[in-house]
């Protein structure tokens, strides 16, 4: 089992342990993080059937009264709807500010219980039960909770930090292979931004990681997870280096905008990670052999590098209207090498539009 210690600036502790089989042991380990006498799971109608039983039992028998409340899965669930259906469960089992909330499944789950613990009596404690890969190395750590406003998403939230993270990779056992690989996206960006091992290690394994080779799995969500832990932890609040983990984020929104959401997340961040990197070698940062390199790694995944059929132009338009612009310029996170990134400030709509172009010569 790894473990991993995110301390944010406001003192506030999480452990979170990584390893196969864990949601078998977590009685223990929900036992050290606290005197904890109450838990509601709250989880999806996909994962609650699978894993909402094996919980329950451990935490029985490490003393706690279990509930669980489950939801529909789907991101179109993830509403201020499906959260006050939660709180009316939650006032209905007269859950108080000593109970603690498990959010049990993808980062759907984590998001919307999240925002529930959060917000519900101002505050309960929350435990992170990731189950996709996504969930494991991205959604769980960093404290970020919140709910969809109609078409905007994650419009509505708050920052709520788990007081302990489950992390039992055997869960992906049951992952279907869209939503495998959709992680696998996220796990190449913190190799490609802040880890060179972990990138040389996808290069090499690449068959045993799309076979889901236990023990590889667990190295990769580990030091996935650990890129995203470290930080998050020089930066809380998503001000500052924190931006390092939007690589081929900036134009991957912009893809998945356009797309009128038909491409998944992880395959428009490919993309953009790609493009991302076609402007790191414009602009003399990142070695041409080094993007090849990138595009490889992102193309045996089975994840795409090219754009679909978008004008650039749209592109430029909805980057525009993205968070991460301040006037005319974009910021963009480019490469150095794989493991070595940088936020640039002052990217020029033009080069962007350079490289989208590229795949339509
Ligand atoms: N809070 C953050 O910092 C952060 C970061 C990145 C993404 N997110 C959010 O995360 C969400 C995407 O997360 P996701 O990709 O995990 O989506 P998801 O939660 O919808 O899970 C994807 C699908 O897999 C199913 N599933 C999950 N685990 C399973 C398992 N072990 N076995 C079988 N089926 C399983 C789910 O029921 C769902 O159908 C988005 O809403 C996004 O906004 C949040
Ligand atoms: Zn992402």
């Amino acid at each position: 089992m790894h473990k991993l210690e995110l301390e944010t600036r406001s003192r506030h502790q999480c452990r979170i342990h990584v390893g196969k089989g864990l949601l078998a042991g977590s009685g223990l380990l929900v036992r050290q993080a606290g005197n904890l006498k109450r838990m509601v799971i709250i989880t999806d109608s996909n994962v609650g059937p699978l894993y909402a039983g094996t919980l329950t039992r451990e935490m029985e028998i490490a003393g706690l009264q279990v509930d669980v409340i489950t939801f529909p899965a789907g991101e179109e669930n993830k509403t201020l709807r499906t959260a006050t259906s939660i709180y009316r469960q939650l006032a209905g089992l007269y859950a108080d500010r000593s109970t603690a909330v498990a959010a049990l499944g993808g980062g759907v789950a984590g998001d919307l219980a999240g925002f529930a613990a959060a917000t519900y009596l101002r505050g309960l404690p929350l435990i992170q039960v990731p189950t996709s890969l996504l969930a494991q190395v991205d959604s769980s750590i960093g404290g970020k909770t919140g709910v969809n406003l109609d078409r905007l998403k994650n419009q509505i939230g708050v920052f709520h930090q788990p007081v302990l993270t489950i992390t039992d990779s055997s869960t992906l056992d049951s992952l279907p292979e869209r939503e495998y690989i959709n992680g696998l996206a996220e796990v190449i960006k913190s190799a490609a931004i802040a880890d060179a091992g972990l990138f040389t290690l996808l290069e090499n394994n690449t068959a045993a990681v799309l076979g889901r080779k236990p023990e590889l799995v667990d190295e990769i969500i580990f030091r996935a997870a650990r890129v995203k832990v470290k930080i998050v932890s020089a930066d809380e609040t998503d001000t500052g280096d924190r931006q390092l983990l939007n690589f081929g984020h900036t134009i991957g929104h912009a893809i998945e905008t356009c797309s009128g959401f038909n491409i998944t997340h992880g395959q428009a961040i490919a993309i953009g990670m790609a493009k991302a990197a076609d402007i790191s070698h414009l602009l003399g940062l990142l070695a041409s052999h080094d993007v090849i390199r990138l595009k490889s790694l992102i193309k045996t995944v089975g994840l795409p590098i090219k754009l679909p059929k978008i004008e650039p132009a749209q592109l430029i338009e909805a980057m525009r209207h993205d968070k991460k612009i301040s006037a005319g310029s974009l910021q963009f996170v480019l490469l150095g090498k794989p493991g070595e990134s940088l936020v640039s400030r002052d990217i020029d709509f033009n080069t962007v539009e350079k490289v989208l172009a590229a795949d339509n010569e």
